[in-house]
């Protein structure tokens, strides 16, 4: 294989074109995102979320132009999932890339305090309906014994925050991944995860309500601000990819190194970063 060939076989493995590509939580920043890069890359994206973001959703697709679609769809919901998937199958074509981004994350409380209706939603939303989306669009990919699918997980799935569900529900998906993935891996089946670290949505909305934490934040990451929906999107959109087609089991922390830093932030203040503690920061 000439210089040449190897160089454009290396470029086109990380082209989606003509993949159908099922988002869920598709009208939420980051899985707006990671439909935007992966309709980039060629791929038929559906877009799914609750239908009270139909009308948002609908206006996506219709940006993304070709091939994309919107879909209502409640994914803890079986009969709205198997629905979601049929028409996923009748209009685009049998799913090939799975990203089960949908995500929920009640309110700020203790661990006492926290209602059993938070709790129930939390795991029902991040662990429950992203194995229902497995095996409704994953038996469109095992009938054909290929696909890939892309949990979006959380550094809160590594190490506790500050919502008990949300670690909980995270930590579990990240199992499901590590289970997906050896059990549908001998399939033709990937399975891998993104964990994100801090990015600014809607649903961490309640970590940046003013400029001072928003700050605080920014300065515990090593790379000195918060992660941007299209940098999460772009890591989603290599390991939708046959770029990475020996990756299967894999979770990869988009955090820009927040999660190693624990050490660091146990140091005297100039003594951290080398010193060096950026954005004017001592
Ligand atoms: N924003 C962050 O800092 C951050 C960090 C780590 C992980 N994440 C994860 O990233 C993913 C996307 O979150 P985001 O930050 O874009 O939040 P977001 O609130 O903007 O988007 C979440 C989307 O999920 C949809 N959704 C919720 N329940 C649903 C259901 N039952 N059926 C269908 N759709 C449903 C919502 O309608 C919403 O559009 C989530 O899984 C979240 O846990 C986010």
């Amino acid at each position: 294989m000439t210089v040449s060939t190897r160089n454009s076989a290396a470029l086109s493995s990380f082209q989606l074109k003509d993949r159908v590509a099922v988002v869920t939580g598709a009208a939420g920043g980051i899985g707006s995102a990671i439909a935007d890069v992966l309709a980039a890359l060629g791929a038929r994206v559906a877009l799914v979320d609750l239908p009270q973001t139909m009308p948002q959703l609908q206006r996506r697709a219709g940006e993304l132009g070709h091939a994309a679609l919107a879909i209502a769809c409640d994914i803890v919901v079986p009969d709205s999932v198997a629905e979601a998937a049929d028409a996923v199958q009748r209009q685009l074509g049998m799913c090939d890339v799975l990203v089960n981004n949908a995500g929920f994350q009640g309110p700020l409380t203790a661990m006492q305090n926290e209602s059993l209706a938070t709790w129930d939603t939390a795991l029902s939303v991040n662990v429950r309906g992203a194995l229902l989306c497995t095996r409704a669009f994953g038996a469109q990919m095992l009938s054909r014994g290929s696909g890939n699918i892309v949990n979006i997980g959380s550094i809160a799935g590594h190490k506790p925050n500050a919502t008990v569900s949300y670690s909980v529900s995270k930590a579990a998906l990240l199992a499901l991944t590590r289970h997906t993935a050896v059990e549908w891996g001998p399939r033709g089946i990937r399975t891998n995860a993104v964990s994100p670290g801090f990015v600014m949505t809607r649903l961490s909305a309640m970590h940046y309500t003013n400029a001072e934490l928003t700050r605080r934040r920014e300065q515990m990451v090593p790379l000195r601000r918060l992660g941007e929906p299209e940098e999460i999107a772009r890591a989603v959109a290599f390991l939708a990819s046959d770029a990475s087609s020996f990756v299967n089991g894999h979770d990869l922390i988009v955090d820009g190194g927040f999660l190693e830093t624990t050490v660091m932030h146990a140091q005297a203040p100039e003594q951290q970063y080398g010193g060096f503690a950026g954005l004017g920061v001592a």
